[in-house]
């Protein structure tokens, strides 16, 4: 039989431990697909005597993971303790100039040094592999780079972070605020050590900077994605939305337009009846367009032990089998910059305000929407108490940057009790 593929696995967490497990529970299974002999020769993680559920007496030792990256027995580094710099990035860094090909599940890390690692592997003839960074368990990555090779890449979009998509359709559903629902997924252990990397979008626009490097060629360009996380949205935006007969995601879409790359991820209002509007709690969901095939929807548990194991172990497969792809889907250095498309593209957008109760204060919203180009398609107003009234507009299609400067304009008219808010709504 073929020599073993030995594994030098840093990060004994959530990831780690799934797949120490597949690795330990299905050896015969992955040596009948792949050829060879899949095992795991070493092992790191910040404390030694840890109980992980699992067995690690096997495996070597190693309390630094530079030392474990740089094994004579190991032939891929996989890397699951996250973090974009320190560790994981000096690691992997040895990993590559020691000649050993890598798997990572670290999309912070690849997002904003993606490039360079990958470059540096394919200049020393190794590979890097990452499904797991992206949308956890559903093999996007594959997608874009294998199955889909053949088609220019009109757009992609996704809902790629199920803490998000949690709290959005935990609100719906329940009618509760968003602070209430913040707390709950708090308590769960749903949110990040940092929050803000969940709902302030970090977390997803990483992902959508490495989908947007495969789908269009260029190189990762984390800085370029307009970040907008899903703080403001409000109870009452909910409602209204679904009164529409729209549910609000968080939703990344990256697509090449005559104007450059647009990568933007932001709360949206996208139509009920939509894969993405149906898509509930905590699974992802990824929808790639292209010129050939038409759409295809990706849907699946985004994150959890055995969907991110899953991935991992689908990139660990295909080194076994003497599969060895490029990082991005082409040589890194052959990527272009990502040209960033100074507007965006124009669409309708949800406006919801609050005016003073006064005569004429909606026709200066409307008139101050009109001197900018705005056009109203809908305008509402929900309810009425004694001190404001809450307004809904919907627009028609109309460029983010007219709005923002309408959105000033309403400022000045002094008859807005609170700042609006602006949902893009999306077509799917
Ligand atoms: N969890 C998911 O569902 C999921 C989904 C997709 C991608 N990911 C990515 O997968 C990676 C791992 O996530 P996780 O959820 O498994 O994290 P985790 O549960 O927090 O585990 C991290 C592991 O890394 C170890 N570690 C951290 N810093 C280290 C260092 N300096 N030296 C040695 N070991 C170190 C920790 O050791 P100790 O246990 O001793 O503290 C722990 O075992 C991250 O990049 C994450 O973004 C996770």
């Amino acid at each position: 039989m073929t020599s073993p593929l030995r594994l030098g696995i840093a990060g004994l967490g959530t990831v780690g431990v799934g797949v120490v497990r597949i690795v330990r529970q299905k050896a015969d299974m992955l040596a009948a697909r792949t050829g060879r002999p899949v095992v795991i020769t070493a092992v790191s993680a910040r404390s030694r005597d840890k109980d992980r559920g699992v067995s690690l007496t096997d495996y070597a030792w190693e309390d630094d993971p530079v030392k474990l990256a740089v094994r004579d027995d190991v032939d891929v580094f996989v890397e699951l303790m996250g973090g974009h710099e320190g560790a994981a990035k000096d690691a992997i860094e040895a990993a590559i100039a020691a000649g050993k090909d890598v798997v990572t599940a670290n999309k912070a890390l690849l997002a904003h040094h993606g490039q360079a690692l990958a470059e540096t592997a394919e200049a020393a003839g190794q590979v890097i592999r990452f499904e797991a960074a992206v949308a956890g368990g559903i093999p996007v990555i594959k997608a874009l780079t294998e199955g889909l090779a053949g088609n220019e890449i009109t757009r992609v979009m996704g809902v790629m972070n199920g803490t998000c998509n949690y709290i959005l359709t935990r609100m719906q559903d329940a009618g509760l605020p968003y602070d209430e629902v913040f707390a709950e997924a708090e308590a769960l252990g749903y949110l990040e050590a940092d929050p803000n990397l969940d709902v302030g979008g970090i977390d997803a626009g990483h992902k959508l900077s490495l989908l947007s490097a495969i789908a269009f060629g260029t190189e990762v360009d984390f800085d370029g994605v307009e970040l907008e996380g899903i703080q403001r949205v409000s109870i009452d935006d909910i409602r209204q939305a679904a009164d529409m007969g729209y549910r609000i995601k968080l939703l990344g879409v990256a697509q090449m337009t005559g104007r450059g790359l647009e990568q933007r991820m932001s709360p949206c209002l996208v139509p009920d009846d939509s894969p993405l509007g149906q898509l509930q709690g905590g699974t992802n969901m990824v929808v790639i367009e292209g010129d050939a095939v038409g759409q295809v929807v990706l849907r699946g548990a985004g994150a959890g032990e055995g969907p991110t194991a899953s991935a991992v172990m689908g990139d660990v497969c295909d080194i076994a089998r003497g599969f060895r792809l490029t990082t991005f889907g082409q040589p890194a250095s052959e990527l272009a910059k990502a040209k960033r498309a100074q507007s965006n593209s124009p669409a309708p957008y949800y406006l919801r305000m609050s005016l003073k109760d006064v005569p004429g204060a909606l026709a200066k919203i409307a008139t101050a929407l009109g001197e900018h180009g705005v056009s109203i398609d809908r305008m509402r107003q929900t309810r009425h108490n004694k001190e404001d009234a809450p307004v809904l507009i919907v627009t028609h299609k109309t460029q983010r940057a007219a709005l923002d400067q309408a959105i000033e304009a309403m400022g000045r008219t002094g008859v807005m009790t609170s700042e609006p808010v602006a949902l893009r709504i999306e077509t799917v």
